[in-house]
């Protein structure tokens, strides 16, 4: 079963042909270019980069695969979350091409998406990853912090999540005060700047460490980093950048960590899945392993480097699932974007 998958939920115009787990093609035009000059996405931008691209990025998805849109069995598209007027773009361009080619459309939450990146194979079928339920599950991206339980195919259950920003909402905002600068998007600049710095060097708060919940809260630690910056020289913060960006870092990634032990501990659950664009991250992969070792448990990221961020393969790959249960939307003509969407 071959699905054609679209993702224009934020500033990537991603499409994929993927049969089962299995990826067979997986193409994206990135929008990192027009947005980071204006330290953010600017959503008209956005929308009108998804419309100019759509078409030659379908056809690349298509012609990676070696297929044509005459082999799919059926359409894919993210109906949210996400920024509105850039999943409209998506959403429209899937409707269309089901109606003019009579496949069906399936609609798939992009969070799933980020879930189900963690299982994705290439065209090979490797790895072979058995997908052993249920995982806790820890989503990490500009938009969410959430803790799930993933029970089985389709079937989760938030068990903790943000009360304010995401940390990678937290670490893009941290990135333009470290560097007094607008960069988009923070959370790599951190890393590669925290590598280079002294984690201990300065007393950020950690936040929601001590509340019993699962829930996250990146506020605070936000606030707090913008007065430790504004109380120092330019010359000084200049000189304290790496140290500033590991201090930081540290904070919000430390945070992470208690929920998940609390969570693992709460639920009995040692099989640990991490997604989202922040699970690219390099040093949170570490911690979090060292973490998982402690139980002998198992953790796994998303299987390729294309699939941390956003991409349309793990769209394709949760339809599938989708469609064999017979997922699929009812009425073209009603369905539309949902922008706050949640699991
Ligand atoms: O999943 P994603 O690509 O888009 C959303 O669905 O939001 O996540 C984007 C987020 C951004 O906040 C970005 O700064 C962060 O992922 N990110 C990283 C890294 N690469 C991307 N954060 C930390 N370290 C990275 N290497
Ligand atoms: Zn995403």
């Amino acid at each position: 079963m071959k699905i054609l998958a679209i993702d224009t939920s934020c500033d990537d115009t991603s499409v994929a042909v993927t049969e089962g787990r299995r990826i067979l093609s997986n193409e994206k035009y990135s929008q990192i270019l027009i947005h980071e000059k204006w330290g953010g996405v600017v959503p008209n931008l956005s929308k009108r980069a998804h419309e100019e691209r759509i078409d030659s990025v379908i056809e690349r998805g298509l012609k990676k695969a070696n297929t044509t849109i005459e082999d799919i069995d059926y359409i894919a598209v993210t109906y949210g979350p996400g920024l509105a007027i850039a999943l409209g773009v998506g959403i429209e361009k899937a409707k269309a091409l089901s109606k003019e080619h009579g496949k069906k459309l399936i609609a798939v939450n992009h969070m799933e998406g980020h879930i189900y990146s963690c299982f994705a194979q290439n065209s090979k079928g490797n790895p072979e990853r058995p997908m052993n339920f249920p995982y806790l599950v820890l989503l990490v991206s500009g938009g969410h912090t959430e803790l799930v339980m993933f029970k089985d195919h389709l079937q989760y259950e938030v068990i903790g999540k943000t009360v304010d920003d995401a940390v990678g909402e937290a670490l893009d905002k941290g990135a333009r005060v470290i560097m007094n600068e607008q960069v988009y998007p923070g959370g790599p600049l951190i890393e590669k700047l925290a590598q280079d710095g002294d984690k201990d060097a300065f007393d950020l708060p950690r936040p929601k460490v001590r509340a019993q919940d699962l829930d996250f809260s990146y506020s605070g630690l936000k606030t707090a980093l913008l007065y430790t910056v504004q109380e120092m020289d330019e010359e000084i913060r200049i000189k304290n950048m790496s140290s500033l960006a590991a201090s930081y870092q540290e904070a919000a990634f430390h945070a992470l960590i208690i929920k998940l032990r609390r969570a693992m501990k709460k639920y009995n659950i040692v099989n640990i899945a991490v997604g989202g664009g922040v699970a690219a991250n390099e040093y949170l992969r570490k911690i979090i392993r060292s973490e998982v070792r402690k139980v002998d448990g198992e953790v796994c990221f998303p299987t390729n480097k294309d699939l941390n961020g956003d991409n349309a393969a793990m769209i394709g790959i949760v339809a599938h699932y989708k469609a064999m249960n017979n997922e699929f939307v009812e009425d073209l003509d009603s369905f539309d974007r949902e922008a706050r969407a949640e699991l």
